[in-house]
């Protein structure tokens, strides 16, 4: 099976596209070289890996999704495709050149909100776009959670607990198979591991819930 990316061509416009997106991946392993643990991967997540992130998500029942480091899009437009008219998503990413390719990519979208901002103050940029607390039904993170600074983390799963519904889910991709189980276990009370080969490199999905 060949592995699907976001810049597989099907048309002309998909070509276009498909270009487009190959100059994002080149910017991304750019910064990463010159940015390191902030930016965390070396190559945007894989169409494989954005879906798993979204396993959990029920489109039909989400009122409000936020995605957290959404670095130039491949699991926002995933989420955009399925997005239901009367579910909100608020994209959040602080570094600067992505947000403009994040603006660019999926502008046009009144339920759609791309955010510069940093996980830090979470809860603050929440409640600046009006949502209550446990108000959020998924967060969906490409952070590099484990590896943040310690005030950034906290401030990122002090606004978890708070804006979090109780049934819902937070779900961060990695690099890193099974290793950060334990990490993700002191955060929340249910913790799985969804691993997904087909991506550079091979990683995974932890999905946590019941957050402590
Ligand atoms: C591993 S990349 C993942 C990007 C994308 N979600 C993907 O799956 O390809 C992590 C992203 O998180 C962003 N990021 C890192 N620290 C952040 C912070 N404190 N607040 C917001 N975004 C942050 C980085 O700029 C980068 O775009």
């Amino acid at each position: 099976m060949p592995l699907m990316t976001d810049n597989a061509p099907a048309s002309a416009t998909d070509g276009r596209k498909s270009k487009g997106r190959f100059s994002h991946n080149i910017l991304f392993l750019r910064k990463f070289f010159r940015h390191g643990v902030k930016i965390a991967s070396v190559w945007p997540s894989s169409r494989f890996m954005a879906l798993a992130t979204l396993n959990k998500i029920s489109w039909s029942t989400a009122r409000t999704i936020v995605e957290l480091g959404a670095g130039t899009g491949p699991i926002t437009a995933q989420i955009i495709e399925r997005l239901s008219p009367n579910t909100q998503l608020l994209v959040i990413e602080y570094d600067a050149d992505f947000v403009k390719i994040l603006q660019d990519r999926f502008h046009g979208q009144s339920n759609v909100h791309i955010i510069q901002g940093d996980v830090g103050t979470l809860g603050d940029i929440l409640a600046a776009h009006g949502i209550g607390p446990h108000e959020v039904d998924y967060f969906v993170s490409g952070l590099a959670t484990p590896t943040l600074p310690e005030p950034v983390r906290h401030g990122m799963f002090d606004a978890v607990r708070e804006y979090l519904n109780p049934q819902g889910f937070f779900s961060n991709i990695t690099e890193f198979p099974w290793y950060y189980l334990r990490h993700y276990r002191q955060w929340f009370g249910d913790v799985s591991f969804e691993l997904v080969p087909l991506n550079m490199p091979p990683g995974g999905v932890y999905h946590c819930r019941s957050i402590r």
